[in-house]
This record gives C-alpha cells, sequence and structure tokens, in this order.
C-alpha cells in the first residue's frame, strides 16, 4: 500500500485530491493536513494540523505515518503572496525546502505544482515553450521558479523522485480559490448564479491559459504513476487545457444564463501580474513524456461547473441552460 501525506489539504486542489486519491488508494492510506484545522468533510478521513515550516514537525509526521508520497500543496497563491512578499518566500520556499529534505531522507517521492506564474514578461508567451526563460516580476514567481529548480536539484543530487506539472489557472466548485490572480474565473460562476451579473478585476482582453480541477487532479495523479524511464524532464511541466479571457467566458455562460451581463472595475495589481504571465502554454512535453490530455474545453467546464454550483448554491439553472 502506497501511504501518501498531502499539505495545505484544506485548499482549492487539496480539497478536491484528497478525496481522488483516498478512492484510488484507499482511505487510510491518505493523511491530509494544513495549517487551518479541519472542517466536518475532512475529518472523515485521518487529518493532521501541521505547519510546513516546522521541519521537525513535518519529519516526525513522514517517519510515523510511513509516508512514500508527499503531495505538497501548502503555498501562498499569487496575489496574497504580493501583499506579503516575506511571509510567501518563508511559506512557500522554507515548506518545500523542508518537504524535500524530509523526502531525502526518508526515501518519498514528492509532487510539488508550479504554475504559469513561474514565467514573466521576457518568456515568450504565446505559447510559453517547456524549456525558456523564466524571469518573473512577482515574488509568487520568484518561489515557484527556486522550487522547480530545486526539485531538479533534489533529483539530480540526491535521488529524490520530484515530480511536478506548471498548473494554469485552476477552476472548480468544491474550494473557493485562495487568493489568487485567476480566481475571477471562479468567482464568475458565483456571480453568474447569485446575481446573472459579475464585476471582473481583470480587462476584458486579458488571456490566460486556464483547467478545470478534474483534469488537474488527474494530471497530479497520472504524473506521479508515471514510468520514470519515459521522464525526461520529470518535474516542472507545462499543462494546459483552454485559453480564456473574462470576456469569452462571460460570453459562454451568458449562452446558458440568458441576460448574464459581465462589467469591470481593474485591480491594476492583479493586472500587472496578469499581464506579465504567458497567453498560452506549450504542453507537448506533458504530452510525449506522460501522455498528458486534458478532457474538459471552455464549452464542457462551463456546463459542468453551472450543473454542480448551481446545485451547491441551491439555485436551479434555467431550462435555457442546456
Ligand atoms: P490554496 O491557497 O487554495 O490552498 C493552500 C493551502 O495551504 C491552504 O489551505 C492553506 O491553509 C495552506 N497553508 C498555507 N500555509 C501553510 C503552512 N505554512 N503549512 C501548511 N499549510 C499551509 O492553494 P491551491 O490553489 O490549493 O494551490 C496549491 C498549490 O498549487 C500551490 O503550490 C499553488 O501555487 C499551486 N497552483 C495553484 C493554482 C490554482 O489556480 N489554484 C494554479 C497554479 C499553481
Ligand atoms: N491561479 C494561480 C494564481 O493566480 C496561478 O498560479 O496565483
Amino acid at each position: 500500500m502506497k501511504r501518501i501525506l498531502v499539505t495545505g489539504a484544506l485548499g482549492q486542489i487539496g480539497s478536491e485530491l484528497v478525496p481522488a486519491l483516498r478512492q484510488t488508494y484507499g482511505a487510510d492510506a491518505v493523511i491530509a493536513s494544513d495549517l487551518r484545522p479541519a472542517t466536518e468533510g475532512t475529518e472523515a478521513g485521518r487529518f493532521i494540523t501541521l505547519d510546513c515550516t516546522d521541519g521537525a514537525a513535518l519529519g516526525r509526521i513522514v517517519r510515523e505515518g510511513r509516508v512514500d508520497i508527499i503531495y505538497h500543496l501548502a503555498a501562498l497563491l499569487s496575489a496574497t503572496a504580493e501583499k506579503a512578499p516575506q511571509k510567501a518566500y518563508a511559506v512557500n520556499l522554507g515548506s518545500l525546502v523542508n518537504v524535500l529534505e524530509v523526502a531525502r531522507e526518508s526515501g518519498c517521492a514528492v509532487f510539488t505544482p508550479s504554475s504559469i506564474g513561474a514565467f514573466g514578461p521576457t518568456t515568450p508567451g504565446d505559447p510559453a515553450p517547456q524549456d525558456t526563460i523564466q524571469r518573473p516580476t512577482t515574488m509568487y514567481g520568484v518561489t515557484k521558479v527556486a522550487g522547480e529548480l530545486l526539485c531538479d536539484y533534489y533529483f539530480r543530487r540526491f535521488g529524490v523522485d520530484a515530480r511536478g506539472v506548471r498548473y494554469p489557472g485552476l477552476i472548480s466548485y468544491v474550494s473557493p480559490p485562495g487568493g489568487g490572480t485567476t480566481d475571477y474565473a471562479v468567482d464568475i460562476f458565483y456571480g453568474a448564479l447569485e446575481h446573472n451579473a459579475y464585476t471582473c478585476f481583470l480587462a476584458a482582453d486579458t488571456q490566460l491559459d486556464m483547467m478545470y480541477m478534474p483534469d488537474a487532479i488527474r494530471a497530479a495523479m497520472e504524473l506521479m504513476e508515471a514510468d520514470p524511464a519515459s521522464l525526461k524532464h520529470r518535474n516542472a511541466f507545462n499543462i494546459a487545457a483552454m485559453q480564456l479571457t473574462p470576456a469569452r467566458l462571460a460570453d459562454i455562460i451568458a449562452r446558458h444564463l440568458p441576460g448574464f451581463t459581465i462589467d469591470y472595475d481593474v485591480d491594476p495589481a492583479r493586472q500587472a501580474i496578469a499581464e506579465s504571465w504567458p497567453r498560452r502554454l506549450d504542453d507537448s512535453a506533458a504530452r510525449q513524456e506522460w501522455g498528458w490530455r486534458p478532457e474538459y474545453d471552455a464549452e464542457t467546464m462551463t456546463v459542468d461547473m453551472l450543473e454542480h454550483l448551481s446545485a451547491r448554491l441551491g439555485r436551479p439553472l434555467p431550462a435555457a441552460h442546456r
């Protein structure tokens, strides 16, 4: 049996990755952990309160739980990190160093997400190649590039099986996003269902890569199951599914919710971050090396989001939805 520890398990990704891992590997195989205390739903399985910047506590949990794989999700996202860069450095890089050290000592494999935020304004942006210039202008990006390099280093120097993807902005309905620049692509669905209107903090034509959460979860699990012999990059794989602008997403939603309107109140800080990121990622390395394929495009994601979120919010969809 593979024994798994998930850090940052109460966040947007963890709240869906933990159930998926439990379904695949067994409920007892997965320890969920987060800085925050468990919610009612999470307590259905094993949960531990853990601050990953505390390396000794992390090491104890890994040794006592005889953990084989760490899915390391604890981090501050781009907009939050830009408000508290020193803390972001400490959490994003401090916790990753702790995870890699524990993995080295205990022989664990590690999954760590990087991000479109690992690129910057000098990266060729349409598409951003797998191997290219990475000079991000945000603290989030600095920690992501350094994290990618650390994972490569721990593999080459110590043989730690550290793998990861560069996620685009993630769209989901289970947990709200944790303070990113791409959060509008989730918030817009709440606005649509609750008010049939949404005021967007990014400009109408700001194009970024996005992905629906079921694809993001599958990517993490498939990469960790991939044959190591087929992985040339191993870590920091570009993955992509759909390219959206606020205007394009609003058009798709309006086809399902007649009368839906979007207007714009641009937040200069988040707009600047978005403009420093690529418009599209080239994910051919992931496709070739471990068979990555997204299942959801913008249309199928929108239909699924509206169905699930309307049920969660108790707001039935109009008949025109289909
Ligand atoms: P999130 O903000 O929703 O969740 C992060 C979790 O980490 C939170 O539950 C928080 O309580 C926890 N945490 C914060 N500091 C901690 C600490 N010191 N110790 C333990 N836990 C701590 O983030 P997410 O969206 O689930 O992202 C997870 C990872 O994926 C991050 O590395 C993020 O950069 C990356 N990523 C996310 C997206 C996205 O759109 N969600 C896109 C690209 C990359
Ligand atoms: N969704 C993330 C953010 O906006 C991208 O890494 O921070």
